[in-house]
């Protein structure tokens, strides 16, 4: 069935609100049910022995084994990949899934890897722990673009970067990173979780590839975990190739939820990004606030090139309270409009400090070495009134 949104057919490039709905969904069959179904079946059953050959080897179109391709998968794989703007993309059980399996496809014994301090704290575990023990060189730089480019000068085969970063929202230039690891021949990816495809495109930045939790504001609904990769056709097939192998799939029902979730990935993201600018400005003047970190507001030292790079800033602001960790815990149970959980990009707004989201596996010294402060609050606006989120966010603060 053609796609009704297949940019290769169609007179005009649909913009991204129109690809959040439309991006790979099939036009039904005459008379089938206008959404996606969940197709939950392990395996695919073929009466022509010849046909199934020709599943099997790639010279048909059709599924064979669910842990290799699937129809629901397959839609949510399309729908992100034209978001990003990408030749190919595949899809994991999770974001971590999605990052571990790209990072241990490319990475072999002796290579050498560079990368920044504050990747997201599951992230920074592959670098610490799990990459080392198969003898891959590590490099994490602070979060500072000629900190990467002098690194990325020494030789690597892999440039991993996050941007804006978990939870300090540190802003990285992918322009200029891109083009120095294009000098060393490495394969360049960037984690684009936080922004979205909605707000920044790695891919027409030149590079290679693109992770996703899509847990987060792609599913934006809390209730499905997944991952993709998205970029080239030949680079993706030897992720895919790695995960068919190791099996690390996403489940069809998840995959369907996520696809439910992306229909109005534009517009959550609008709101929240609004949102969160209007709370970061609010918070700027705040007497109970010592800092906020927030890519949007023209003080942030990452302002310029985030204006530069991204369409708009994102729904996560993060902040610091004056009194530190035990002011912090005694403003997040005042919230009456957030979750306290170890999540993000939901409808609903969501806080925490590092210690229990982003960087709960990391140790105390590792989160200092990180530059991650104990007390920070990471604030995920959800798509609540803004007005209420900040009304409610001055009573938590307040007394
Ligand atoms: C930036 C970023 N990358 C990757 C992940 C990992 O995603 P998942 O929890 O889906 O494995 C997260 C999770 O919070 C994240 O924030």
């Amino acid at each position: 069935m053609p796609e009704r949104n297949d940019p290769t057919t169609s007179a005009r490039t649909p913009g991204p609100g129109t690809t959040s709905v439309w991006g790979g969904e099939a036009e039904p069959a005459q008379g089938a049910g206008t959404q996606v179904p969940i197709v939950r079946s392990v395996a695919f059953g073929y009466r022509d022995v010849a046909q199934w050959e020709a599943v099997g080897r790639g010279e048909a179109p059709g599924d064979i084994y669910s842990r290799n391709t699937n129809p629901t998968v397959r839609a949510f794989e399309r729908k992100i990949q034209q978001l990003e703007g990408a030749e190919s993309a595949t899809s994991f059980a999770s974001g971590m899934a999605a990052i571990s399996n790209t990072l241990f496809t490319f990475l072999a014994p002796g290579d050498r890897v560079v990368s920044i301090q504050d990747t997201y704290g599951g992230t920074n575990k592959l670098f610490l722990e799990f990459l080392p023990r198969q003898s891959v060189e590590v490099t994490l730089c602070p979060t500072d673009d000629a900190a990467v480019e002098a690194a990325v000068a020494g030789g690597c085969k892999v440039l991993y970067l996050e941007t804006p970063t978990n939870p300090t929202l540190k802003i990285l230039d992918l322009a200029r990173l891109v083009e120095a690891g294009r000098r060393v021949g490495a394969v360049t990816v960037v984690d684009n979780t936080f922004a979205t495809p909605i707000n920044q495109r790695p891919l027409d930045l030149g590079a290679d590839l693109v992770v996703h939790s899509a847990t987060k504001f792609l599913g934006g609904h809390a209730d499905a975990l997944g991952g993709a990769v998205c970029g080239g056709r030949d680079l993706v097939a030897r992720i895919y190739h790695y995960r068919e192998i190791t099996g690390a799939a996403l489940d069809p029902t998840a995959a369907y939820l996520l696809l439910r979730g992306m229909k109005t990935l534009q517009l959550r993201i609008e709101r929240q990004g609004r949102s969160a600018l209007a709370i970061a400005r609010h918070l700027g003047g705040h007497p109970a606030v010592a800092r906020v970190h927030y890519p949007g507001l023209d003080t942030d030292p990452g302002h310029a090139v985030a204006r530069k790079q991204m369409r708009g800033f994102g729904g996560i602001v993060s902040f610091e309270l004056i009194g530190g960790v035990e002011a912090m815990r005694r403003a997040l149970p005042r919230l009456r409009y957030a979750h306290r959980a170890a999540n993000l990009g939901s409808v609903e707004t969501v806080v925490g400090p590092p210690s229990t989201t982003s960087h709960v596996e990391a140790t105390a010294e590792e989160r200092e070495a990180a530059g991650i402060p104990e007390g920070l609050v990471r604030y995920s606006a959800g798509i609540e009134d803004p007005e209420d989120l900040i009304a409610d966010l001055d009573q938590a603060l307040g007394g």
